[in-house]
């Protein structure tokens, strides 16, 4: 019998049917918790991601453990004053969004990150007594996922390092100071060696500001996927940012901002067989899903680890598992799997974080209720 905390899949799948996303609070606290020992030696402050998962019910069981957020747009912002985050607790990294976003964001008092250079002409007005940070690119290639690799030279985010000295005038121009310098190089960094080179530059260019107050590692803290695969060493990463903070000598606060960590191993999506079918080569098994609930494997062609929770014991065999789209929407290629039957539970693992978050409409077909279990007690969320 397949549980989660301790519901048994089958109970909830009864009573709210299929698919169906559930998440575990207490594992996002554990996820936390294990953060916050790692880097107990430093003053940080954890800012849970919320584009990876911005279910109102896991931002409040992070809330809770005092956890702040990082935000990508005002509706992030405003989903979480409405409930009951501190604007100092925000911090608000946007992409190439409109100067008008970042004006919203300036006059909230959330910790702004500018991302580019040409936005501070556009704002010229709005900056006289402000406190900002700015999004760097260090211009760092890190190993993994390219697809989700965000500091390289060709990258589209973040102030590319040589325009700081423009930075430099803009302060003395428009009477703004900067408190916080910020990078993020991508999503599920195995390369902890590329995470510390991003660490090396944020300490580097700290120096042009004597008024420094933080410096935000964002995140690409690395969870495992399948069995085997590499997690990251947060207590090698947080030493590391010890040396460094000893080295600079002046107090800085230290932000780090994990989306996946948190969230991506609490979190499964259960989907139901339709249909098992013979191809030329290959058996299917076509679920009551697909890129509209989890876009991951087809977009980052990412892994997900799949159990037949119905059949624990049947032989196991190979499988393409599908979803129901008129698309391509492979979930996982040769798959093995304990035999699958019509009316089958399969349940798809780590899919906590950018799941739900970008899941969509496609062909009409209705995104999946969700769930938080908190013990033994489950609530629609
Ligand atoms: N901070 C910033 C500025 C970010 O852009 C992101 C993620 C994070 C923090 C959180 O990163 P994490 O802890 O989750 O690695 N949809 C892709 C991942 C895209 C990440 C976007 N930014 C995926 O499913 O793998």
């Amino acid at each position: 019998m397949c549980q989660i905390d301790k519901v048994l899949i089958d109970d909830i799948v009864q009573e709210y049917g299929s698919p169906l996303y559930v998440y575990d609070a207490n594992c996002v606290r554990d996820n936390y918790l294990r953060i916050v020992s790692s880097f107990k030696n430093i003053v940080h402050k954890i800012h849970y991601a919320m584009k990876a998962n911005e279910n109102v019910a896991l931002l409040y069981v992070l809330k809770d453990l005092g956890c702040g957020i990082d935000a990508v747009s005002p509706y992030e912002i405003d989903r979480a004053l409405n409930i009951g985050f501190d604007p100092s607790d925000i911090v608000f990294t946007p992409s190439c969004t409109s100067v008008n976003e970042i004006v919203y964001g300036l006059e909230l008092g959330v910790h702004v990150h500018i991302g580019a250079l040409e936005y501070f002409p556009m704002l010229e007005e709005h900056l006289k007594g402000k406190k900002i940070g700015l999004r760097l690119n260090p211009a760092i290639s890190i190993e993994g996922n390219q697809k989700i690799a965000t500091g390289h030279l060709g990258s589209k985010f973040g102030i590319p390092v040589n325009y700081l000295n423009k930075v430099l005038e803009y302060k003395d121009k428009y009477g703004f100071d900067v408190i916080g310098l910020h990078i993020h190089t991508g999503s599920n960094i195995h390369d902890v060696e590329g995470l510390k080179r991003s660490v090396d530059s944020l300490f580097e260019y700290a120096k042009l500001f004597d008024e420094i107050k933080y410096l935000d590692i964002g995140s690409g803290l690395k969870i495992k996927y399948k069995e085997g695969d590499l997690d990251i060493d947060l207590d090698e990463y947080a030493h590391y940012i010890r040396c460094k903070l000893n080295e600079f000598g002046k107090h800085v606060e230290i932000k780090v901002e994990p989306g996946k960590y948190l969230i991506g191993n609490a979190g499964y999506l259960i989907t139901k067989v339709n249909i098992v079918k013979k191809g030329y080569n290959k058996l299917f098994v076509g679920v009551n899903s697909g890129f509209n609930h989890l876009i991951r494997p087809m977009y980052y062609d990412a892994y997900h680890e799949i159990v037949n929770i119905s059949n624990p014991k049947g032989d196991l065999l190979k499988y393409d598992i599908v979803g129901q789209l008129c698309e391509e929407d492979t979930f996982a290629r040769d798959r093995e799997l304990n035999e699958v039957r019509v009316g089958d539970t399969l349940l798809i693992k780590s899919a906590g974080a950018y799941g739900f978050s970008m899941a969509m409409d496609y062909n009409l077909r209705k995104k999946p209720k969700e769930i938080l279990i908190e013990d033994d007690k489950v609530f629609l969320v």
